[in-house]
């Protein structure tokens, strides 16, 4: 299993939460190398891992913005600037490593950092089994092509008409120009409650010519877990969410 998927969809519809379970359940299986990236520029998966929130890919950016000697060193010297990412912006969480794109301080745009995190997802994921990428909300890093080598996109719904209006236009982005080459794609159903709620969006999804992959319930250690502050990576493996994720997992990738 080579492949890089990224976890895509409206903001605060548990892409971060979603792709902190997946790489738990998959960093289950002792034979994968995982790489994990925080896309986000507002940190919240580095924080939720309670990881370093300076060892960033925009703090590299920043240090070559300030130096023009070191910005000259990474494009002309020895060392490749893959390198400088792994030593500079790779951290190590035991079972697998994470990426963090950072913020960008100030005001202006995120255009150089999207760049680099491109290169750097580029370069890096050819180290590992698996890359899961979570990606800023809506379709600006698809449209961008920061994701443009992806082998899977995940497309996190709830069960609300606009979620799925927004993933549906990500995926039509993706497919349109977003990603380079052909790509799976899988809808997953995350905070599903109500039953009638739940087939009310498989009719809608079934008219657009697609369906949901998966389910992940709503799941109050989630909930509970935020409050407090711990990671997602001390879930009990019993919750409803690790055990639906375990299932989809296989599912899809076995
Ligand atoms: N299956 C779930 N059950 C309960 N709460 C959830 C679930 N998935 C996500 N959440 C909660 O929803 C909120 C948004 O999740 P998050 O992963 O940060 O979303 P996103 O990355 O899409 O912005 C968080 O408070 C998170 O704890
Ligand atoms: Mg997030």
């Amino acid at each position: 299993m080579k492949k890089i998927i990224a976890v895509s969809g409206k903001g605060g519809i548990g892409k971060s939460t979603l792709a902190a379970l997946i790489t738990r359940v998959l960093s289950d299986r002792a034979d994968h190398k995982l790489l994990l990236v925080d896309a986000d520029p507002s940190i919240n998966l580095t924080l939720m891992l309670g990881l370093d929130v300076n060892k960033t890919l925009n703090n590299l950016r920043e240090r070559f913005v300030k130096s023009a000697e070191a910005a000259q060193e990474a494009m002309f010297g020895d060392k490749h600037i893959r390198d400088t990412i792994f030593e500079e912006c790779l951290q190590d969480a035991g079972t697998f490593k994470l990426l963090t794109m950072g913020r960008p301080e100030g005001p202006g745009c995120f255009c150089s950092v999207n760049v680099l995190l491109r290169y750097g997802i580029e370069s890096i994921s050819k180290e590992f089994d698996v890359t899961i990428i979570d990606c800023e909300a809506g379709p600006e890093q698809i449209n961008r092509r920061v994701t443009k080598n992806i082998d899977d996109l995940i497309l996190v719904i709830e069960p609300t008409l606009r979620s799925v209006q927004t993933a549906l236009y990500i995926k039509d982005v993706a497919e349109s120009y977003g990603v380079q080459k052909s790509f799976g794609c899988n809808i997953i159903l995350n905070k599903a409650d109500k039953k009638d709620r739940i087939e009310k969006i498989r009719s809608v999804l079934k008219k657009e010519g697609t369906e949901i992959s998966g389910i992940v319930p709503m799941d109050e250690n989630i909930a509970k877990y935020d409050v407090i502050g711990k990671s997602i990576f001390d879930l009990p493996g019993e919750s409803p969410s690790v055990k639906s994720v375990k299932e989809i997992m296989k599912t899809l990738y076995t």
